[in-house]
């Protein structure tokens, strides 16, 4: 007997009429037309199941947080850490821990399932990790929280930067970052990155790092962090985040650069949602859009992931949690609009950043856990058009949420009619 077997799904890689079996938590057959008593069917009537959504690039100790103590005027990156840094001194660990689980039902709720956040260690008191490391502990029956120490305020700039990130780091974070273009000087950016490089070989950590988060066509941390890899061997295991100054580089340097990375295996988050907003405020008319190559690193073989970075914070003022919402920027500032490069979109919130987090037993085989999201959706592209309703969200089999349909009534005499959004055929 199965615990769970869903028929007629239709699957990201294109198969349709699927079922997928379930039993103790794991999936244990994928197979067309499958039929056997479980305790639980779910007919998906054609609709796509997908492995859950992943945030490859969030920060959870900010999240929710918009107008305290003020708005963001300028709208600019730098205006942004400042005014975090004017908020960081009233923060409680219980306030943090209320707002971040809030967030986590977001998630849940569109399904989000895994989050990698970086947690700001620039505090001596840690209040933000402890925080975190509580809310992991909490939502770790449903939801994969991996933390990332990150000195917001510098590695070497701000004063005990190195010493409180290696204490969060001891505490129980996963996940070594940090913020070389916030550095005083290229030169202290590329010390931070070479620190922060042996730190991680030295604890066997995974590294992502905030990298030329500016429209600098000059920052070179990229090319810092590319090398670093290579010399200590941590080749997969280290994700460049934002890298919005490739967007403003000449094609020449970028060519040299793109190169570097693939050797070194780097991963890549962009995120679509902040680097249309933040980047390119000092621009005049054209404005750069500031998003890095996406096309470009992909047609080089590297992992690229898309991550929502922030929702109500000082750096952005919207967002809900919702990865297709991501998806669906990222698709139009990269112009990935070819069938293929839409499927590429959809793999940036699901398999790729589900590879930069190592996330295991994820997927749809049998063997992988039975963690999915039915979306009220066909195929890939069109949940990204839709920005579909999550239908119902499964974790290790088990029913965690679900939304009604969207669906719309027409009160036309002459068309009276339900409507929804599919594509034609
Ligand atoms: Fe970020």
């Amino acid at each position: 007997m199965l615990d769970l077997l869903v028929s007629n799904a239709s699957l990201p890689d294109g198969r349709t009429g699927m079922s997928v079996a379930v039993r103790d938590g794991r999936i244990c057959e994928v197979t067309p037309g499958l039929q056997a008593p479980a305790h639980e069917q779910l007919d998906a009537q054609g609709g796509l199941l997908s492995p859950p959504f992943v945030d490859a690039h969030f920060h959870l100790d900010s999240a929710l947080t918009y107008g305290q103590p003020r708005v963001n005027q300028s709208g600019t990156l730098l205006e942004g850490i400042a005014l975090w840094g004017e908020l960081k001194p009233q923060l409680t660990i219980d306030a943090i821990i209320e707002r971040a689980l809030h967030y986590c039902d977001w998630a849940v709720a569109r399904g989000l399932l895994a989050i990698r956040s970086h947690v700001d260690t620039s505090q001596p008191e840690l209040l933000t990790v402890q925080a975190l490391l509580e809310v992991q502990r909490r939502v770790a029956p449903y939801l994969d929280l991996q933390l990332v120490a990150f000195p917001q305020d510098g590695l070497l700039r701000a004063p005990g930067g190195l010493d409180n990130l290696r204490r969060a780091l001891d505490m129980g974070v996963d996940v070594v970052g940090g913020i070389p273009h916030f550095e005083r000087t290229q030169a202290q950016g590329a010390e931070s990155i070479r620190l922060l490089c042996e730190l991680a070989a030295a604890q066997g950590r995974r590294v992502d790092m905030h990298c030329d988060e500016s429209d600098d066509p000059h920052s070179r941390h990229v090319e810092t962090l590319a090398f670093e890899t290579q010399r200590l061997g941590l080749q997969g295991r280290v994700t460049g985040s934002h890298l919005t100054s490739l967007h403003s580089m000449d094609n020449d340097y970028a060519s040299k650069l793109i190169a570097l990375m693939a050797e070194a295996e780097l991963g890549v988050v962009a995120n679509p949602l902040i680097n249309i907003t933040l980047q390119g405020r000092h621009d005049s008319y054209p404005k750069r859009r500031g998003m890095t190559r996406v096309p470009e690193l992909l047609a080089a073989g590297l992992c690229v992931a898309f991550g929502q970075d922030c929702v109500l914070d000082p750096w952005y003022s919207l967002g809900s949690a919702d990865m297709l919402e991501v998806a669906h920027m990222g698709l139009h500032v990269a112009q990935m609009t070819s069938q293929q490069a839409m499927r590429q979109c959809f793999d940036a919130i699901t398999r790729q950043p589900a590879q930069l987090l190592g996330l295991q037993g994820y997927g749809l085989q049998a063997g992988c856990h039975a963690d999915f999201v039915l979306l009220q959706a066909r195929h890939p592209a069109e949940a990204i058009r839709l920005r579909a309703t999550r239908l119902a969200v499964y974790r290790r089999g088990r029913r965690i949420a679900s939304s009604t349909p969207a669906q719309s009534q027409l009160e036309l005499a002459q068309r009276p009619a339900s409507v929804h959004f599919f594509d034609a055929g």
